[in-house]
């Protein structure tokens, strides 16, 4: 070994099936989790994670971050992988080798190598004992993240009661101050049933990329073939992953969303993970042809006929995730003015009433199927720059934009609550940056309970 190389080894074992640490290990667009010289990380190369894949991580280096491609050189699942890694400075292979003790007990190998080149290796003698030190605390940070035995998630606190910071905290800088607190999630979904509602743009987009990814079986509610055919396509391109079906419905029509269970339920596929993710602002207002305003149509009852309708085939634990907004804040459940037909109508207000009425129902659901062992919390994505946004609220968009989060940080809390073992325990809960947030910033939006009931009273005379 030259002056300019750095060898470091280490074993140990973790209690978890040798498949669910192969798959979290090798896969580095989840290494920024556990290796605390890491800040980013994402897979850059398509198709599923096999020799070939590449991926990009920005090393932590003072003030600043050194890019660094990562190729898999040798993949033999579940008991090796070999990758190599390029910076300008300096040029890794890792070697990671899995050995299965028992179904539950793996034994794990790594070995590193670094070769410095031009000043870094000059300084080498230097930092050698820090890059080991270094080196040996990440993997006992791989460990933990392996055992995966996490108590509970954060709580926004006091200040986040404030209205200001509660702002901030919905633009980027918001998500980049938060996942500094998160554990890392090596929870497995391969093959869990997932299902997203809006998965053709933005926020749904991102989540259905994610999951693919992640070897889950997706359904995907859409509305438009040609948006539906081209997703499926983009998702096998992009994953590798061809468990994807995808199921026409225009959400905002409730016979439609009625006939989509119908089938659902004949088709008998259980489901893990039910996420009511489609929605939009509408500025003007519309009535469907069933006479329903779309606002309410689309934001309040569709999910709520949706999930009602699909719980006999809930898996055990099966998880719902409602989508809502940071709007809802402003906003006093109005039960009068729900279908909004006779008031003048106001666009944000009509979309806010429907996201308090789903935090609402989330709240209630996960009371009445406690016993299930189902789960339903509500998350809203902080503000996303999506096409939803653009089209809705320009003057809002012209505004922000350069502080809004990309789609995959909008998504990242649905993940997070529809993949991991800590939010699994979670249950009646609202969600950013996968912390919990209260759901009322002032006393005056406050609803009784009895005005909880009749929301759900009013919702399910839609449901025969
Ligand atoms: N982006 C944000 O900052 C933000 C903030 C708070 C909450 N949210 C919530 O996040 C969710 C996703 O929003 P987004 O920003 O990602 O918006 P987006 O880019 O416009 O995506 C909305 C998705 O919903 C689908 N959809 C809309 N109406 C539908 C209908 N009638 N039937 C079936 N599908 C329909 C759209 O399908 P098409 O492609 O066919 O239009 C699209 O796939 C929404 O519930 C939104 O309220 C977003």
């Amino acid at each position: 070994m030259s002056n300019k190389n750095l060898e470091m080894e280490k074993t140990f074992s973790v209690e978890r099936n040798i498949i669910d640490c192969f798959e979290y290990t090798t896969n580095f667009s989840t290494i920024w989790e556990w290796d605390q010289t890491i800040s980013s990380s994402q897979k850059i190369s398509e198709g599923k994670v096999d020799v070939g894949t590449k991926f990009l991580v920005n090393l932590k280096f003072g003030f600043q971050t050194i890019p660094m491609e990562y190729e898999i050189m040798e993949y033999d699942f579940p008991n090796l992988a070999i990758l190599k890694g390029e910076s300008k400075h300096f040029t890794a292979v890792d070697t990671i080798k899995m050995t299965k003790i028992d179904e539950n007990q793996t034994q794990i190998n790594w070995h590193a190598t670094i070769e410095f080149s031009g000043l870094m290796s000059k300084f080498l003698p230097l930092m050698k004992n820090k890059i080991i030190e270094n080196g040996f605390t990440t993997i006992d940070n791989l460990k933990i993240a392996l055992q995966d035995n996490y108590s509970s998630s954060p709580t926004s606190n006091l200040l986040d009661r404030l209205i200001l910071p509660k702002i901030w905290k919905f633009s980027k800088y918001g998500f980049n101050n938060a996942k500094d607190t998160w554990h890392p999630n090596s929870a497995s979904i391969t093959g869990k049933h997932i299902v997203i509602t809006g998965a053709t743009s933005g926020i749904g987009l991102a989540t259905a990329i994610e999951m693919a990814q992640k070897g889950a079986h997706l359904t995907l509610v859409v509305r438009n073939k040609v948006k539906g055919e081209a997703l499926k396509k983009e998702l096998i391109e992009k994953t590798g992953n061809k468990n994807i079906n995808i199921e026409y419905c225009d959400l905002a029509i409730i016979s439609e969303v009625k006939s989509l269970t119908k089938k659902m339920i004949e088709q008998k596929k259980n489901i893990d993970v039910l996420i009511n993710n489609a929605g939009a602002l509408f500025n003007e207002r519309q009535i469907t042809s069933e006479g329903i305003e779309q606002s309410f149509a689309l934001l309040l009852l569709s999910p709520f006929i949706f999930t009602e309708r699909l719980i006999p085939i809930f898996s055990l634990n099966c998880r719902v995730i409602n989508i809502s907004s940071g709007g809802m804040y402003s906003q006093k459940l109005d039960l009068k003015n729900l279908n909004n037909i006779s008031n003048p109508y106001n666009g944000s207000i009509a979309y806010a009433n429907c996201k308090r009425g789903l935090v609402i129902l989330t709240e209630l659901w996960a009371k009445e199927y406690n016993s299930k062992n189902y789960t339903f919390n509500s998350m809203h994505p902080g503000w996303a720059d999506t096409p939803g946004v653009v089209t809705a609220l320009p003057v809002f968009y012209k505004i922000t934009k350069h502080i809004l989060r990309t789609p995959e940080e909008g998504a990242d809390t649905i993940n997070w609550l529809a993949s991991s073992t800590e939010a699994g325990k979670l249950n009646g809960q609202f969600f950013l940056d996968r912390t919990i947030q209260t759901t009322h910033l002032f006393s005056k939006t406050k609803e009784s309970e009895a005005a909880r009931q009749e929301l759900k009273n009013k919702l399910s005379e839609y449901l025969e």
